[in-house]
């Protein structure tokens, strides 16, 4: 009898065996899926990593053990001691903390480009810059990037691009087709899906970059486990019908928030009069993806008291589940940045971050409207 699994099962093991010295000479003489320790390759990580580098088209992809591990293995790719890198201003603040606080430390200059600098990068440049760091759809005002535009500035100035692609997911946007050197994902997000694991993965565009990063997991340690690889693939064979309910249900939710009475701003591409919302529109093939904010009263009295009057939507400060969540930028992901900070990207007391799942769009309207009627 053979076994022929139709799925990939779990190779939870953190070491293979070797028959003889003919086997261990061969694994690692001869090309092809061999494996000697987990932390070096596993049947489940490849697998999600191959899945992934086809969704993005590139030439080869390695998974993490989270979306930071990613952000910093992508950085390590092209940056040094000595060098100098740019990140967008709107950019996640754990992304900012790895550069400020933690590249720094390691002889890594770093400077931050506020969005009406990005496509010219005039004054930013300096001998040692090696690349910039962008998100396709900033958090929590939902800035769409010009990602062509701005991997022409680039490469204008002979600099990598790194793409965060977390918040549109490969359905929408594939930043590699734009432009962009290396793309990465907290897999933790859309790709898996159902706010059940925690992992990373760095896309590159040419093969070379993708052993390098590679190497780097290997070398720092900043693998997945199978069984985090196994459900993130699981995950990621729905990503295409999540990321079309996600998207229909969002849009549905932003156009209702927007003429409720207070409700005062609504952020989301979808909408007419989102600034960039016929770039929104083409780079992410008509769906505008299932993240969105709004702004209530700026106080946080009115805050609490809207969570609170919701049943079904939870206050989690993460996104892209299946079920939807709210978070509050002010409190949590931005928490680190000072009043003047926030002041400047608009995110304020009042601010409330939706993360619309695939539920009944009715359900999600009759909570966000208890949630309303209690202010
Ligand atoms: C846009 C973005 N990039 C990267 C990360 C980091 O991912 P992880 O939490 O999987 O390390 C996050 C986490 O929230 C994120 O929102």
């Amino acid at each position: 009898m053979s076994i022929s699994p139709k799925t990939t099962p779990i190779y939870q093991t953190s070491v293979f065996t070797f028959e003889d010295l003919n086997a261990l000479e061969a694994y690692f003489s001869e090309p092809g899926p061999q494996y000697m320790y987990t932390r070096y390759g596993n049947p489940n990580t490849d697998e999600l990593a191959q899945e992934i580098n086809l969704l993005e088209q590139g030439q080869g992809a390695v998974v993490t053990s989270s979306g930071m591990s990613a952000i910093l293995t992508a950085v390590l790719v092209y940056a040094k001691a000595g060098d100098h890198v740019l990140c967008a201003e709107e950019i996640y603040g754990g992304s900012s903390s790895l550069l400020s606080s933690e590249l720094t430390r390691m002889g890594v200059e770093v400077t931050y480009v506020p969005t009406a600098d990005i496509y010219s990068l005039e004054g930013y440049v300096q001998d040692n810059t090696k690349l910039l760091l962008v998100e396709t759809i900033s958090n929590p005002m939902m800035t769409v990037m010009d990602l062509a535009q701005v991997a022409q500035a680039c490469q204008a100035k002979g600099l990598k691009l790194i793409v965060d692609n977390t918040f549109a997911s490969p359905i929408l946007t594939n930043p590699l087709t734009l432009g962009a050197d290396i793309v990465i994902h907290s897999v933790t997000k859309y790709l898996s899906g159902h706010s059940d694991v925690t992992a990373g993965v760095v896309v590159a565009k040419e093969a070379a970059d993708a052993q390098r990063a590679a190497q780097i997991m290997r070398t720092w340690g900043l693998n997945l486990s199978p069984f985090e690889g196994w459900l993130a693939a699981r995950g990621l064979k729905t990503l295409k019908l999540r990321m079309r309910e996600h998207s229909a249900n969002a849009l549905v939710l932003a156009q209702w928030l927007q003429q409720h009475p207070k409700v005062q701003a609504v952020f989301y591409p979808g909408l007419p009069d989102h600034p960039q919302h016929a770039l929104a529109k083409e780079q992410g093939k008509g769906m505008f993806g299932g993240m969105l904010s709004f702004r209530i009263a700026d106080d946080t009295e009115s805050v609490n008291r809207f969570m609170r009057a919701l049943t079904h939507i939870p206050f989690a400060p993460s996104l892209a589940g299946v079920t939807t969540s709210i978070s509050y930028p002010v409190g949590t992901s931005h928490r680190g940045l000072t009043p003047a900070q926030r002041e400047s990207q608009g995110i304020t007391v009042g601010l409330i971050r939706l993360s619309v799942g695939i539920e009944e769009v009715e359900e999600l309207r009759a909570d966000l409207a208890r949630g309303l009627a209690a202010i």
